[in-house]
């Protein structure tokens, strides 16, 4: 998409503050409809931080945040979700003891009039179940549709994990280290979903410390330290910038 055209996401000036702790400080950054941006720092950088402050999870943020278009800061969080800011969590939580469809038909929502047109095409399924249908595919994930979690490799359960978040068809898709336990072949396999969302106009905030997929993947990067930006712009030039590789060799990542 073109620069200029209004970003799917637009953040200017995010501050958080616990206690006396600057978590987050003064973070703007924008996002494409169809872009992989990388949001990467040493731990305690601010990232989980920024992702609740976005999703409405932080009752004290600062800063404004819109999604195309529309402010969004001032609402609570299932109304961003439902204006389809929807974000995974650094752990999976998915329902043991129901199979990973029903996991998933937990998430799914759809807007009245989507639901009315599924209704008037196939009025033997619910758009509910299509939904999860769709996010599983996009995944890759159908054959383990009537699997319970606990049956699941961690690579497998991460994935429903995002599928379980696609299943309320977000228009941004921001993921909190969705590569954490991978092997490379799962690894691999996320990058794949992730380009496949972006080239279905899903915007994607990828929060992770798998240096070689967030390099892969993204189209631009910014990097926190200690809750500041200090470095954004194409992932090609910001990885190779001096600021990020002495935060990475100083880091504790
Ligand atoms: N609920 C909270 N109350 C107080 N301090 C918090 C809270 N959540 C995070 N922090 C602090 O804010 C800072 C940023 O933490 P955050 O979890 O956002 O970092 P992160 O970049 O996600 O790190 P990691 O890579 O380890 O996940 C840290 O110093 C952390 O201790
Ligand atoms: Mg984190």
């Amino acid at each position: 998409m073109g620069a200029r055209m209004t970003a799917l996401l637009d953040v200017h000036g995010l501050s958080v503050t616990y206690g006396g702790l600057h978590a987050v400080e003064d973070v703007s950054l924008t996002v494409g409809g169809d872009a992989i941006v990388g949001l990467i720092g040493p731990n305690g950088a601010g990232k989980t931080t920024m992702i609740d402050a976005l999703c409405g999870f932080v009752p004290h943020a600062l800063g404004a945040i819109s999604l195309a278009g529309r402010r969004i800061d001032h609402l609570p969080a299932h109304e961003r979700a439902r204006a389809g800011l929807v974000r995974t969590f650094q752990s999976v939580e998915l329902f043991d003891d129901i199979t990973v469809s029903e996991n998933l038909l937990v998430a799914a929502h759809r807007p009245q009039w989507w639901s009315s047109l599924v209704d008037a095409v196939a009025p033997r399924r619910s758009s509910r179940s299509l939904d999860v249908d769709f996010a599983l595919e996009m995944v890759g994930m159908e054959s383990v549709a009537e699997m319970r979690p606990p049956e699941l490799a961690h690579g497998q359960r991460r994935l429903v994990g995002v599928a379980r978040a696609l299943a309320s068809h977000p228009k941004l898709l921001l993921l909190d280290e969705p590569a954490a336990g991978l092997d490379p072949s799962e690894t691999a396999a996320l990058g794949a979903v992730l380009r496949s969302l972006a080239a279905a106009d899903i915007g994607v905030l990828l929060v992770d410390h798998d240096m070689s997929l967030v390099f892969d993947v993204t189209d631009e990067l910014t990097v926190l330290d200690l809750g500041r930006v200090i470095a954004s712009g194409p992932t090609a030039t910001v990885k190779d910038d001096p600021a990020v590789v002495a935060a990475y060799l100083g880091g504790g990542t």
